[in-house]
C-alpha cells in the first residue's frame, strides 16, 4: 500500500472512502469533521442526534455521501472518550478503520491524523502512530495461500492535512513510523512461516538477505566455528535435531563514541518440543514461535538499520531446533558454557536459556557492555501476567525503567518482576556450578532469569520474557492471530533513545 501525505480539504479528495472521526459525547464535529459534515448538510450532526454515531472507540460507521462530495462514502471512526486518548489508541483507530475499508472492498481511502486536533497529541508521533496502525493492521501473513496473491488490498492511503505548513512533521512521522511497521512485519513473517521451512540455516539466511537489503554487516556461525568458541550449552540444544544450528551475528556501526556498545540478543528456537523431556502435543502449539525474540531482534537491527541512531548495535540471536533423537542430550548430562562454567541439565525444555548463555558470553567477547535478551522463555511468565504484558528483569533498575519507557511509548507494555540473589541459589547444581532448570516450577520466570543473570555477571543486562504477548489466539485492533512481532519497536525506540541521550 502507497502512503501519500498532502495538503488540501479532506472533503474534496476523490477517493472510495475518506475517514473522519468523533470522540464519544461530542454532539457539534469541529475540525475535518465538521467540514465533511456541512459539505453533507449536516448529515453527520443528524446521525449523531439520532444516536446512528455515538463516538464510541472501535465504532464505524459507513455514510454514504450521494454525490455532494468527491469521494462515494465517509468512515466515521469513534475515538472513544478524550480522557482516556493516546497514541496507542491512534495505532488502533486507524487500524480498525482501514480494515474496515479493506474488507468493504475500498482500494483508495483518505484520513486525517487522528488526535492531532482536539486530540492534543504531538503531530509528529500522531503521525508515526498512524503509519504504524495502518501497516501492522492491514498484516496478513499468506504466503502459503495459492491464488488469492493480490486480492483485496488497499492500493492507496492519502493523510490529509488541511495546514500546508504541518505538512513536514507529519511525513516526518510517517517515515519513521514506516519503518517501525514493516521491520515488525518483517519479523512477524519470520515467526508465523511454517518450522520445517524456518529452520536455522533458513533463518540465518533470511537474515543475511536483510542485511544485505538495509547495508547491515552480517556474519554467520556454524556448528564448527560455534564448537572452537567453546558454547557447549547452545550446541547441547542442537544436538537432537537434523538441522543445523547457527549464530546469526548483525553489526550496525553508527557513531558511538563516548556511549555503550549495545548488543541485543533473540532467543531463535526455531522449533520447541521440549526434547527428551518432551512437550505434551497441548504445549507444542505454537512452539513454532519459539524464535519470536530472534525475530524481534533481527526485525530491531532492520530498523535501526534504516533510522541510523549514532550507536554501536549488535544483534545477536542462537538459531536452533530443539528435538529429540538419538543424539540429543539428556537430563542429568552437564554442558560446559563459552563462559567457563557448566550447568547440569535438569530438564531439556528450559533450553532457551541455554543457548543465551552463549550468545551473552559471546556478547561479551566481542567487547559489549549493555545487554538486551528477548526470549519465548517461560510459561510461567504467561501464568504470572497473562497475555498484555511482557515480563522485564534486570539487575539495574534504571536501565530496565529506560526500556520499560520505550515499551509505553510503543504500546508494547512490560511489567518489572523481582530478580535477587535468592533465586539464583535456586538455581545451584550438586554436580556443576548451575542446572538450568529449578526442582521447584513455583517463579518459574524469575528462576529462569536468574540463570540469565550469571551470565550477564557485572555487565548492565536486561532480560525481556516475551512468552506472554509473542502469540496471541485472537486478533485484536492492530495484531493478527498468530505473531504479534512485538519489541521490535520497543527495541529500536530504545535505540534511538540512548543514541540521543
Ligand atoms: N519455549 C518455552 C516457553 C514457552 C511456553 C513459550 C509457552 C511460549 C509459550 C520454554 O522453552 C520452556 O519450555 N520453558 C519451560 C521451562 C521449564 C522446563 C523450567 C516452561 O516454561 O515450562
Ligand atoms: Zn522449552
Ligand atoms: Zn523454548
Amino acid at each position: 500500500m502507497e502512503i501519500r501525505v498532502l495538503s488540501g480539504d479532506i472533503a474534496q479528495q476523490p477517493v472510495d472512502a475518506i475517514i473522519v472521526n468523533l470522540f464519544e459525547g461530542v454532539t457539534e464535529p469541529g475540525g475535518a469533521t465538521g467540514a465533511v459534515d456541512r459539505a453533507l448538510n449536516g448529515a453527520l450532526r443528524q446521525l449523531i442526534a439520532e444516536g446512528e454515531i455515538k463516538g464510541k472507540a472501535s465504532e464505524m460507521t459507513l455514510v454514504h455521501t450521494f454525490g455532494r462530495i468527491p469521494a462515494k462514502r465517509v468512515i466515521v471512526a469513534g475515538l472513544g472518550k478524550a480522557e482516556r486518548f493516546d497514541l496507542d489508541r491512534v495505532r488502533s483507530v486507524t487500524a480498525e478503520s482501514l480494515k474496515f475499508a479493506r474488507q468493504k472492498g475500498f482500494k483508495t481511502v483518505a484520513t486525517i491524523v487522528h488526535g492531532a486536533g482536539i486530540g492534543g497529541l504531538d503531530l509528529r508521533d500522531a503521525a508515526q502512530a498512524l503509519a504504524e496502525g495502518a501497516l501492522l493492521g492491514l498484516y496478513r501473513f499468506r504466503r502459503h495461500k495459492t491464488g488469492e496473491q493480490d486480492a483485496n488490498e488497499l492500493q492507496e492511503l492519502r493523510i490529509v492535512e488541511f495546514h500546508a505548513e504541518r505538512v513536514q512533521s507529519i511525513e516526518e512521522g510517517v517515515r519513521v513510523g514506516r519503518i517501525l511497521a514493516e521491520s515488525t512485519n518483517f519479523a512477524r513473517d519470520l515467526i508465523n512461516e511454517p518450522p520445517n521451512l524456518m529452520t536455522p540455516v533458513a533463518m540465518a539466511d533470511a537474515a543475511a538477505r536483510m542485511a544485505q537489503e538495509v547495508g547491515l554487516e552480517c556474519e554467520v556461525l556454524d556448528r564448527v566455528q560455534m564448537a572452537e568458541l567453546g558454547m557447549g550449552a547452545l550446541l547441547g540444544v542442537a544436538a537432537g535435531s537434523h538441522n543445523e544450528p547457527r549464530l546469526i551475528v548483525l553489526r550496525y556501526k553508527g557513531d558511538g563514541a563516548g556511549k555503550p556498545k549495545l548488543a541485543l540478543l533473540g532467543k531463535g528456537i526455531t522449533f520447541d518440543t521440549g526434547g527428551i523431556n518432551l512437550k505434551s502435543s497441548e504445549g507444542m502449539r505454537t512452539m513454532k514461535g519459539d524464535m519470536a525474540g530472534g525475530a524481534a531482534v533481527l526485525g530491531a537491527m532492520r530498523a535501526i538499520a534504516l533510522l541510523r541512531p549514532a550507536l554501536e548495535v549488535t544483534g545477536i540471536v542462537p538459531a536452533v531446533e530443539n528435538m529429540p533423537g538419538g543424539g540429543a542430550q539428556r537430563p542429568e548430562d552437564v554442558v560446559r558454557t563459552m563462559s567457563g562454567k557448566t550447568v547440569e541439565i535438569t530438564n531439556t525444555d528450559a533450553e532457551g536459556r541455554l543457548v543465551l548463555a552463549d550468545a551473552m558470553a559471546y556478547a561479551k567477547a566481542q567487547g559489549h557492555n549493555m545487554l538486551i535478551d528477548v526470549a519465548t522463555l517461560t510459561g510461567a511468565a504467561r501464568t504470572a501476567l497473562g497475555p498484555k504484558f511482557a515480563a522485564g528483569f534486570a539487575r539495574q533498575r534504571e536501565l530496565l525503567d529506560q526500556v520499560i519507557a520505550a515499551g509505553e511509548r510503543e504500546g508494547e507494555p512490560i511489567w518489572p518482576m523481582p530478580l535477587t540473589e535468592e533465586y539464583t541459589e535456586l538455581m545451584r547444581s550438586e554436580v556443576a556450578d548451575l542446572k538450568n532448570a529449578a526442582s521447584d516450577p513455583a517463579g518459574g520466570a524469575i528462576t529462569a532469569a536468574a540463570f540469565l543473570a550469571e551470565f550477564a555477571g557485572d555487565t548492565p543486562w536486561v532480560h525481556l520474557d516475551i512468552a506472554p504477548v509473542s502469540f496471541a489466539d485472537r486478533e485484536t485492533a492492530y495484531h493478527p492471530r498468530g505473531a504479534r512481532g512485538v519489541m521490535v519497536r520497543t527495541l529500536a525506540t530504545f535505540a534511538m533513545r540512548l543514541a540521543a541521550s
